[in-house]
């Protein structure tokens, strides 16, 4: 696969990711109570009626240089029992607001490194969860993992835990470019570690793998990603790394070493896509891959592919979105409520009983429109507006004047073999999926008229 330089160029502009539509950066300082906690009732009487539980746990025993997640550095023992005696408050909290005859289908814990707790901790947790909510026949329970802090012993509690889904960070199997990002060193040998996890038939496992480090090149990348795939994962993500220093300081540490540039980021993604087509792996979305018979992979053939933001998912499991712990997101039909990123002010309002939310936007009719389009081309990379409007009851021509597209932008699109247009049906070609952000862009009303700061497309 061979992506034109000159479109690469032209699209390489600051976009949006899209795993919520408004991105988080439009959401608004929540300063009405009484109206976050009103968005956790209604949430009972939309859809999805499923419930996702989203855990996340910041501490990391490191720094690594390119993390743009809400981490905490920190080999405190008391904070992290305080803040797991937090997250159960928590639950009792969201328990008193949800209808008990809802299910869990999903739960998720993200990080910062989950499995950085002791497990002991994670056993609390996820029997309060069991003893406090019914679930589905088989939930989708999934860690995002660390594998400087993996055992096999933890890896088995996990199991009996109901834990079937593991996601390890790899980003790299190189020595120099891991050292130059400061990254932990795995504990057991990672091929060892993951022949363990694979000796559980019933458990998925994803790698998480990063281009655009410093000392990244070609043949580097050919055998990281060449090794993964002799490991055989279920899934992998593969992402393109996102510089934004203004939001994450330790991040500019990383320019003095030089960074691969969009042109040397596009052809590591190009090499990665090849080894892991061939290999069989199906492209899904902007940056995973999946074997074929996994139900991701599925998913995209029936066109039910769905993501929120902890990922994709198919729309069977899915269900709305209920954050705990800092800085987690709620993702409920029509409202996203963040929790505050700052560990104190959430462990004060857990303690006063409250919930710590601290931003918040409430989503309308035709923001969910503009969703549903959005999260279309970036799942299924195929929207049929003809169908749309029959779902949602609105004319065609109406929906195209909420999104505010500009036909002529689609042209441009269409000819330079990024999509077809054709009976109000859009279905982005091969070429069109490196593209996906900026296609979705030009659906998205503010990218117009009320523009924040993104990373890069590339
Ligand atoms: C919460 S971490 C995964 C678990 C664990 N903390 C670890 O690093 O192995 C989530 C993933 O986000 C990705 N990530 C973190 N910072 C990123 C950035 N700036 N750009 C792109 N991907 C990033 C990494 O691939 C990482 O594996
Ligand atoms: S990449 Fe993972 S381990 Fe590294 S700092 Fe970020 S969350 Fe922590």
């Amino acid at each position: 696969m061979k992506i034109p330089k000159y479109l690469y160029q032209k699209y390489n502009q600051p976009t949006p990711r899209y795993t919520s539509y408004p991105p988080a950066n439009y959401f608004k300082e929540a300063t009405d109570y009484e109206s976050m906690v009103k968005a956790i009732v209604n949430s009972n009487f939309e859809n999805p009626e499923n419930i996702s539980i989203y855990i996340h746990i910041p501490f990391c025993g490191q720094l690594c240089t390119y993390c743009g997640c809400n981490t905490l550095i920190t080999s405190n023992k008391t904070l992290m029992d305080k803040y797991v005696a937090s997250l159960l408050k928590e639950i009792d909290l969201l328990k008193t607001l949800l209808n008990n005859k809802r299910k869990i289908s999903q739960i998720h814990w993200g990080g910062g490194t989950p499995n950085y707790l002791p497990v002991e901790n994670i056993k609390v947790i996820m029997n309060k969860l069991y003893d406090s909510f019914e679930a589905i026949a088989n939930p989708e329970i999934a860690m995002e993992c660390h594998p400087a802090h993996l055992t096999k012993n933890y890896v088995d509690e996990l199991v009996k835990l109901g834990f079937n889904r593991l996601s390890f960070g790899i980003q790299d199997f190189d020595n120099k470019v891991l050292e130059t990002v400061n990254r932990q060193k795995p504990l057991l040998p990672v091929d060892e570690i993951i022949a363990h996890i694979q000796s559980y038939s019933h458990v998925s496992l994803n790698l998480d793998f990063i281009y655009g480090l410093p000392f990244q090149n070609l043949s580097g990348y050919e055998q990281t990603i060449e090794r993964a795939v002799s490991l055989s994962p279920d899934r992998l993500a593969v992402f393109s790394y996102a510089h934004v220093p203004w939001l994450k300081k330790q991040q500019k540490g990383l320019e003095k070493f030089g960074l691969p540039g969009a042109e040397e980021k596009i052809a590591l993604f190009e090499k990665a896509y090849d080894i892991l087509t061939a290999a069989t792996y199906k492209p899904i979305g902007l940056d995973h891959f999946a074997k074929p018979h996994d139900e991701l992979s599925i998913a995209l053939k029936n066109k039910r592919l769905h993501r929120n933001f902890q990922g994709y998912c198919t729309l069977e499991t899915t269900g709305q979105v209920y954050a705990l712990g800092v800085s987690g997101i709620s993702q409920l039909a029509s409202a996203y409520l963040q929790n505050t990123k700052s560990i104190t002010k959430y462990m004060k309002a857990i303690d006063n009983g409250v919930f710590p939310i601290e931003k918040f936007y409430f989503v309308n009719d035709d923001e969910k429109l503009i969703r549903e389009i959005i999260e279309q081309i970036m799942c299924n990379m195929y929207v049929d507006f003809k169908n749309l409007a029959i779902q949602t009851n609105r004319s065609i021509d109406e929906i195209y004047a909420v999104t505010q597209v500009d036909f002529n932008v689609l042209k441009d699109f269409e000819q330079e073999g990024l999509l077809t247009f054709v009976n109000d049906i859009l279905e982005l070609t091969r070429t069109g999926q490196f593209f996906l952000r900026n296609i979705a862009a030009a659906f998205d009303p503010n990218m117009k008229n009320n523009r924040k700061s993104f990373s890069k497309a590339i």
